[in-house]
């Protein structure tokens, strides 16, 4: 098969890692890719979101199969592009249509389903500019700290948690009256706080049957011990220890299975990745959110852990035979690390030359933000290209052996502001004594 990945993160460079490992793959290409994919396959430089352009690269290089990593593709509506158009509609595309989507493009939308569904998730209510006297007045029934979610889209930082009930009116006035995300803002979802641990799974489902793949859990603030701003992700660890049998029992039961029947029952066909955030609370889940593909970095900790041939769950995701596939975990720990660029997740300069890759020793890394550059002497430089420049993934027979790893090839890399956080995993360590 010749596949196309759209997208340039460390998820997509984990995907083409696994999916050029496949027998049935034939020719790799990555749009845009990084410096990391490309020998894998072949990057194009096109935006995943640049349909036409997306169609021209299809026929050209005869996809039969497209998987799309990051959402803005999927929330407006790759998939539906290609089965509206009569020279793509054969290829399958991993990743929902435009309804599926709805359930990361619309926080108001996937709190309705979930609570059409009766699927555990905090209480909530839906406001707009309209509506902004009667939002102010519901902050005052609820006690700190305060949740509100700008409805759309907003590249992940479209959530604040103010902690007084000032900062949380100022913030509904930003959002709604000054547009403060944009159209992204023009809803706000205001929520219930849950205190507890979070974690992340992952399903990938044909519409019909679904794969549980492992668990992981995220470390998305940019300073140690969890302060500072909220980052992509600056590592993850699978399998979580908290997560055991008996609580993925009760996500199957009280969080998958009613999602895939409801998006069945709504008539919404779904082929592609769920990803369930949630958040354990004293045992029991409850989501705190969807998104209609890979965590990123989590795919860079469970992409590795699948044992079975990732071309082959997607061909049946494609043509609906996942119930027929195997699906193999390998029980080993991965953890990731990642390494950022100075500044990020604020302002902070690409273009910075990287060493030591070559004197990475027992880890995986994964590029999320480089670049290639052809230097005078025609010799290739990668340079970074992004807040994220390159997730550290290690296996280990326990945690620590692995972050061990991850933490010494963190040391092995160099470039100019190179920042990671050294408590990647800090905080499960308790559940091992
Ligand atoms: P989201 O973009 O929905 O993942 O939200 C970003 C982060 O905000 C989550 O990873 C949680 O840490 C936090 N969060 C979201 N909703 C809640 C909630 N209801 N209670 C506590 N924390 C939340
Ligand atoms: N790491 C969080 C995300 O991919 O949304």
């Amino acid at each position: 098969m010749n596949i196309l990945i759209l997208g340039s993160g460390g998820r997509e460079h984990a995907f083409a890692w696994k999916l050029s490992q496949s027998s049935k793959c034939n020719n790799l290409y990555i749009a845009p890719g990084n410096a990391g994919t490309s020998p894998f396959g072949t990057n194009i430089n096109i935006s995943p979101t640049d349909f036409p352009s997306v169609k021209t690269i299809v026929l050209q290089h005869q996809i039969t199969m497209v998987v799309v990593g990051p959402e803005d593709p999927l929330v407006k509506g790759i998939h539906d592009f290609f089965l509206a158009d009569e020279e793509l509609k054969h290829i399958p595309v991993i990743g929902p249509q435009k309804d599926g989507a709805q359930l990361e493009g619309s926080k108001d939308f996937s709190k309705q389903f979930m609570f059409r569904h009766k699927i555990p998730t905090a209480q909530y209510q839906t406001f707009t500019k309209e509506t902004l006297a009667e939002g102010l007045l519901f902050l005052e029934t609820l006690s700190p700290p305060y949740v509100l979610k700008a409805d759309g889209l907003a590249a992940g930082k479209g959530v604040i948690i103010p902690t007084t009930l000032s900062d949380a009116r100022q913030e509904l006035s930003e959002m709604l009256a000054n547009a403060k995300f944009g159209n992204a803002s023009a809803k706000v979802v205001i929520e219930e706080f849950l205190q507890g641990i979070e974690l992340s799974v992952f399903v990938l489902t044909d519409g019909n049957s679904y794969k549980i793949l492992p668990a992981a859990k995220d470390y998305k603030r940019i300073g140690e011990n969890d302060m500072g701003l909220n980052t992509g992700g600056m590592g993850a660890i699978s399998p979580v220890p908290f997560a055991d049998e008996a609580f993925i029992k009760k996500v199957e039961d009280r969080v998958i299975i009613p999602t895939i029947n409801g998006l069945k029952q709504e008539g919404i066909v779904y082929k592609g990745f769920i990803f369930i955030g949630l958040m354990n609370v004293n045992g029991e889940p409850q989501v705190i959110e969807y998104n209609v593909r890979m965590g990123d970095p989590e795919t860079e900790v469970v992409i590795p852990r699948i044992k079975s041939d990732l071309l082959d769950l997607f061909i049946g995701v494609g043509n609906g035979t996942l119930n027929e596939k195997t699906f193999e975990v390998d029980s080993r720990f991965a953890t990731t690390v990642m390494l950022v660029s100075g500044g990020y997740p604020e302002e902070y300069e690409k273009g910075k030359v990287i060493t030591g890759l070559d004197k990475v020793e027992g880890s995986i890394a994964f590029h999320a933000g480089t670049a290639a550059l052809q230097s005078a002497n025609s010799q290739t430089q990668t340079i970074t290209n992004g807040g994220r420049v390159i997730a550290i993934t290690s296996y280990g027979d326990t945690m620590d052996e692995a972050l061990t790893k991850s933490f010494a090839n963190a040391e092995r890399i160099n470039y100019e502001g190179k920042y990671y956080r050294k408590d990647i995993g800090k905080d499960l360590k308790k559940y091992f004594s």
